[in-house]
C-alpha cells in the first residue's frame, strides 16, 4: 500500500517508518524538520535496506501538500506531524493551534482533494485530562488541561466530522499513553533537543553523564510510592499500532478512537530502578516539588486496541529501558555528531 507519513523523521514515525518498509509498504515522508534529523531517514533506509520517497514541507503549505498528494497519491495517510511540549504550548498557544489545527486542516483538505481517505493520527491519552476513574477507556470524558492537548482534541474532532461526511472514510485516532524506548538497533530513538521534558530521555541522559541528576516531581502522591505513576509503551510496540491501524483502515467505516497503552503502570522511582538494572548506570535523583499540570496516575484500557485491531503490547518495562540505553550509550549527542 501507499502510505504518506506526515512526520515521519521524529521519534515515533522514525520507527513507524521503519516497519511500514518491512512489511514493503511504499512509504512518501512529508515533514519539514524543525524537530528531527534527516539523519534518522538515512539510518532507516539502511536498517531497512529499502527506499521511500521524501518530500520537505510543512502541513501548514497548501501547495507543498498538493504536489506531495498529485505526485504519490497515496491510498493512506499516517499524520504525526506537530507540536508536542505541553509547557510550550502554555507559552505559545497560537503556534500549537496553527501548526496541530490548522496544519491537520490543510492536510484533510489535500487528503480531499486527492481522494484519499483513510487516515490514522497520532493523539494522546493528555486528552482525558484528570481521571474521573482508571483505567482511562475510550468513553472517559475529554477535558485536557493544557493548549498542547487541546489541539489533540480538537483534531480529533475535526477528524470526527471529516468522516462522517465522507462515506467511504475511515479515520482511526490513536490515544498514546507514554510512549518511550527505541529501536533494538539502537541505530534510531528519541533524540529531544536541549534538556528533556520528559522521564525517560532525562533519566538516559543521566545515566549516560551528560546531566548530573533526576529532579522527581513530587514524591507526595497518592500512588505505590508517592511518585507519579504512568503506562509507559514501548516505542516499538506503538509502531506495531500503526500497522494494526491501517490495516483495519482498509475494512472499517466512520472514526475509531483506540488507546495504545499496556493497561500496566511503573512509578518513577520503579522507571528509575529500572533504569539502573538495564543500564548498570546509578542515576542518582532528588525530589522536588510537583510539576503544575501532572495527574497522579494515568493507565489505559487495553481492550478496544485488542478486539479491534488485534493489537496487544508485547514489551515490557524491562525492555524499554534496555533499548533506551542501547540508543543513548551508542548515540550520546543523538543524532548530532558533536
Ligand atoms: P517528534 O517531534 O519527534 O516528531 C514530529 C515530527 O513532525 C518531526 O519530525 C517534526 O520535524 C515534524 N513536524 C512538526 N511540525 C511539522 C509541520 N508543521 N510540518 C511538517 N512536519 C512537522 O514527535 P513524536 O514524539 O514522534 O510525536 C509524533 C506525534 O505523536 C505528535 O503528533 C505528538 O503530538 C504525538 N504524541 C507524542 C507523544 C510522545 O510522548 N512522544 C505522546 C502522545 C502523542
Ligand atoms: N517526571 C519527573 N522528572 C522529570 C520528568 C518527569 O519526575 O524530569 C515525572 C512526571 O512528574 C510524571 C512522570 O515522570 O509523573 C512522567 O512524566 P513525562 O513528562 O515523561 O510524561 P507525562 O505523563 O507528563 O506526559 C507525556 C507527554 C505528553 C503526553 C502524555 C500522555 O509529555 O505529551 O505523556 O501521552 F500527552
Amino acid at each position: 500500500m501507499k502510505v504518506l507519513v506526515t512526520g515521519g523523521a521524529g521519534y515515533i514515525g522514525s520507527h513507524t517508518l521503519l516497519q511500514l518498509l518491512r512489511e514493503q509498504h511504499e512509504v512518501l515522508v512529508f515533514d519539514n524538520f524543525s524537530n528531527s534529523s534527516p539523519e534518522a531517514l538515512r539510518r532507516v533506509k539502511q536498517l531497512a535496506n529499502a527506499d521511500f520517497e521524501v518530500c520537505e514541507g510543512n502541513i501548514q503549505d497548501a501547495g507543498r501538500l498538493n504536489e506531495a498528494f498529485g505526485h504519490f497519491k497515496p491510498d493512506a495517510v499516517i499524520h504525526f506531524a506537530g507540536l508536542k511540549a505541553v509547557g510550550e504550548s502554555a507559552e505559545k498557544p497560537l503556534d500549537y493551534y496553527a501548526q496541530n489545527v490548522s496544519g491537520s486542516i490543510e492536510l484533510l483538505q489535500a487528503m480531499q482533494r486527492h481522494d484519499c481517505r483513510r487516515l490514522v493520527f497520532s493523539s494522546s491519552a493528555t486528552v482525558y485530562g484528570e481521571a474521573k476513574y482508571l483505567p482511562y477507556d475510550e468513553h472517559h470524558p475529554l477535558q485536557p488541561a493544557n493548549p498542547y492537548g487541546r489541539t489533540k482534541y480538537f483534531v480529533e474532532e475535526i477528524i470526527r466530522d471529516w468522516a462522517a461526511a465522507w462515506q467511504d472514510a475511515s479515520a482511526v485516532v490513536l490515544r498514546y499513553f507514554n510512549p518511550v524506548g527505541a529501536d533494538a538497533s539502537g541505530r534510531i530513538g528519541e533524540d529531544p533537543n536541549g534538556i528533556p521534558n520528559n522521564l525517560v530521555p532525562y533519566i538516559a541522559q543521566v545515566a549516560v553523564g551528560r546531566l548530573q541528576h533526576l529532579g522527581v516531581f513530587g514524591a507526595d502522591y497518592d500512588t505505590r510510592d508517592g511518585t507519579g505513576e504512568r503506562d509507559y509503551i514501548h516505542v516499538e510496540d506503538l509502531a506495531r499500532a500503526h500497522l494494526a491501524a491501517i490495516a483495519f483502515s482498509s475494512t472499517s467505516k466512520g472514526c475509531e478512537a483506540i488507546n495504545v497503552g499496556t493497561g500496566r503502570s511503573a512509578t518513577v522511582i520503579e522507571m528509575v530502578k529500572a533504569f539502573e538494572q538495564a543500564s548498570g548506570r546509578a542515576v542518582p535523583y532528588k525530589i522536588e516539588p510537583r510539576r503544575s499540570g501532572d495527574v497522579a496516575r494515568s493507565l489505559a484500557a487495553v481492550d478496544k486496541a485488542e478486539r479491534l485491531l488485534g493489537w496487544t503490547a508485547k514489551l515490557d518495562v524491562a525492555d524499554m529501558c534496555k533499548t533506551t540505553w542501547n540508543w543513548q550509550s551508542a548515540n550520546p549527542n543523538g543524532y548530532r555528531q558533536e
